[in-house]
């Protein structure tokens, strides 16, 4: 487990700075004066630049103002600090858009957008590429060199898709080269169904509200085609910046709950993982540890999206968003908490939208780091002074990654199938939900967990959760039964093996390939109204630990236990009672478990306690996890960094066991003693030697 490299050399300590567009204050110097002064004062290194500048940089075709950059560069530098550098893609000036319409977006309704907003090109159209290209070039050979420049930042939040017939012809050609000919592409899409055969190539169109919706393989494949027309639209633009400045890395900022576009195909052609932070704190749905966890599953599937390399938190709020239903201020303690939680998940940064606040347009009452009034008196300030002062006492993390037992698989394919499926609970699906209430009942018990996409290589852990994985590609059975025969623990639930990679339905009883590993044939799918229950019974004597009665509600799959699957659980009402709700399939050297309902958390709680007992996992700690705290490792084989979390309402306690080793407090050195006190929102970041390192004789 060796320490990644940092992101850039120059800069090998945790980030901490954010989105800053002096861009918008050129008529304004001393406001930048005042930035300048600021800026260390808040204990920031690294801002984001250009991300939106492209009318300042390009203010009519063909005629450049760099000026201003140049300045701000050299200014960054010459203040010690370093710059991520963005492309301007992410939104275009009047004149471009005006000049060369094929720019604009057309919407999936086939009307072309007007100029306006952002985010709002045509990932196909030469004009747009040629211009992105040459500016980028231009960007590239100046400053790729830069001294203050660690990292590209390209475009900004790269997302929709475009219908216009360039893209049209561009979804046709990716077709060809997916199916082959027509009779393979209507084989594959079912499209006897209605009437839907296509005879000529033409006739194929992406879907549409006032047209084709039915044919799933077609929207499958559309949402495929608009991943990967984005990433060569991304791939193009940033061919000159890594022409011009190799040894620049080149990264874009991903969306945590954003399922347009399939992360896992952009991931190898980023240097690093970024993403874009911004959970609804304080909401009324949920308590504060909640939301902890929910953002925890977030932070754990970006950092696994490389292979558990040190992601970037490019952007989050030191404060309120402008655009959550209802915008509450984060309490007092929580920006810390939250942002040593990215941190503890392995972020090797804290960044922010937004440096300062603008005075303009729709995000000038969006949070940021300075507000209107100016100064640096604020409530805001301080607290994002206070992480920064934290970050820079942390210099041992970065580099350090998250060692992850568990993988919990959440494919975004996958999620495009379940929404498509009409069937099941169609309102409650549900399906992000659901695998971060799998991942959470792991994190409560201190337990890292990796979220995966199906894909990925399974030999690395021992437990792989598999939450209504509804859609199973081709190998994915195979490998997953290769990981039980193994010795790994495979744990399935309702909706698994439906459908194909096409979005046609498995043959021979569900779940489909998985059928024989798993243990169970899944007869029928019951769908529940929310006023309606039924519980599992734990069968008395199991040997996970499970005791009593859990609640069950929207769905609930009527399973046969086969080839000598155990039942663990069964149903307790309703004309299935007694049938298998949970079962457990032996196969080789692992173990496959199925739960065939939608339980109440508790029940996974109770169920991946007993699991991780009998796989032995590590805890990030060995003290018991009251509610709401969480604990996670960060290690570099030798030295550990334990962030232990209090996101519940009430001070804490935790004994440690003598398995924690010596641990000492990692700001400060000083010693911690058991019993450990956590007031409300408090990060405590201990260090000990990894218990390999404690094994080695000491004199
Ligand atoms: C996104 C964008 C930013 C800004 C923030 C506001 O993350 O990348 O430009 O709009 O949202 O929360
Ligand atoms: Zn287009």
């Amino acid at each position: 487990m060796p320490r990644h490299p940092p992101v850039h050399r120059a800069l090998p300590v945790l980030w901490h700075g954010g989105d800053y567009n002096p861009d918008q204050w050129l008529e304004s110097p001393e406001i930048i004066a005042e930035d300048f002064r600021l800026f260390p004062l808040a204990g920031v290194n690294v801002v984001s630049v250009g991300i939106f500048a492209w009318t300042r940089l390009e203010p009519d075709e063909g005629r450049y103002t760099f000026g201003w950059l140049d300045d701000l560069l050299d200014r960054l530098a010459a203040a010690g600090m370093k710059a991520v550098l963005a492309t301007p893609s992410g939104a275009r000036p009047a004149w471009l858009s005006a000049r060369y319409p094929e720019v604009l977006r057309v919407e999936a309704n086939r009307v072309r957008n007007l100029h306006g907003g952002r985010h709002n090109h045509c990932p196909t159209s030469p004009v747009y590429r040629r211009k992105v290209g040459a500016l980028n070039r231009l960007l590239a050979e100046r400053y790729g060199k830069h001294p203050a420049l660690v990292l590209w930042h390209a475009s900004n939040e790269y997302g929709g898709e475009c219908h216009c017939a360039l893209c049209q012809e561009a979804f046709r050609g990716w077709l060809r080269a997916r199916h082959g000919d027509l009779d393979a592409l209507n084989r594959a899409w079912w499209t006897d169904f209605w009437s839907h055969r296509y005879t000529d190539w033409a006739q194929v169109a992406s879907p549409a509200p006032h047209g084709e919706g039915a044919v799933h393989g077609l929207t499958l494949d559309w949402r495929r085609f608009v991943t990967a027309q984005s990433l060569d639209f991304h791939r193009a633009e940033v061919a000159p910046l890594r022409a011009a400045a190799p040894e620049v890395p080149v990264t874009t900022n991903l969306m945590w709950t954003y399922d347009g576009l399939d992360y896992w195909k952009w991931a190898p052609h980023l240097d690093v993982v970024a993403w874009d932070s911004y959970p609804d704190w304080h909401n009324d749905r949920e308590v504060l540890w909640e939301t902890a966890a929910r953002t925890a599953f977030a932070h754990d599937q970006m950092r696994a999206l490389r292979g558990g390399q040190p992601f970037l938190l490019m952007e989050s709020t030191p404060s309120q968003v402008n655009w959550h239903a209802v915008n509450t201020l984060k309490r007092p303690g929580v920006h810390r908490a939250a942002s040593l939680q990215a941190v503890a998940h392995g972020a090797d940064s804290v960044m922010y939208f937004q440096w300062r606040k603008g005075r303009g347009g729709a995000e000038k009452l969006h949070g940021a780091v300075v507000d209107h009034v100016g100064h640096e008196h604020t409530r805001t300030f301080r607290e994002v002074a206070e992480v920064g002062r934290d970050l820079a006492r942390l210099p041992g993390v970065p580099g350090t990654t998250v060692p992850a037992e568990v993988a919990v698989i959440f494919d975004t394919e996958n999620r495009w199938a379940l929404d498509e499926a009409q069937g099941l609970a169609r309102e409650r699906k549900d399906y992000p939900q659901t695998c971060a209430l799998h991942h959470r009942a792991f994190w409560r018990q201190g337990i890292a967990v990796d979220v995966v996409n199906m894909d990925g290589d399974l030999s690395r852990y021992r437990v792989v959760v598999a939450p209504m994985l509804y859609m199973i590609r081709p190998g994915v059975a195979a490998r997953l039964d290769a990981f039980v025969r193994a010795g790994g623990t495979l744990v399935t639930t309702y909706c698994t093996g439906m459908v194909d990679e096409h979005d046609r339905c498995h043959l021979g009883g569900f779940p489909g390939p998985l059928r024989a590993t798993v243990g169970v044939w899944a007869e029928e799918l019951d769908a529940l109204y929310p006023s309606r229950s039924n519980r599992a019974d734990a069968v008395p004597g199991n040997d996970l630990g499970l005791e009593g009665s859990y609640g069950i509600h929207t769905l609930c799959e009527l399973v046969h236990a086969e080839d000598g699957a155990e039942v663990l659980a069964i149903y307790g009402e309703d004309f299935y009672a007694g049938r298998p709700v949970l079962t457990r399939h032996r196969v080789g050297a692992g173990r496959a478990y199925h739960v065939a309902a939608r339980t109440e958390p508790r029940f996974l709680d109770d169920l991946y306690r007993g699991l991780a007992r009998e796989a032995g996992l590590a805890h990030a700690l060995e003290a018991t996890l009251p509610e709401g705290v969480s604990a996670q490792l960060r290690t570099d084989g030798e030295t550990d960094h334990v962030f232990v979390m209090n996101f519940a309402a009430d001070a804490q306690a935790l004994r440690l066991g003598p398995a924690d080793g010596d641990l000492v407090d990692a700001r400060d050195g000083s010693a911690v003693a058991s019993p450990l006190a956590l007031a409300p929102l408090e990060v405590r970041v201990l260090r000990r030697a990894t218990r390999a390192g404690r094994a080695a004789p000491r004199h």
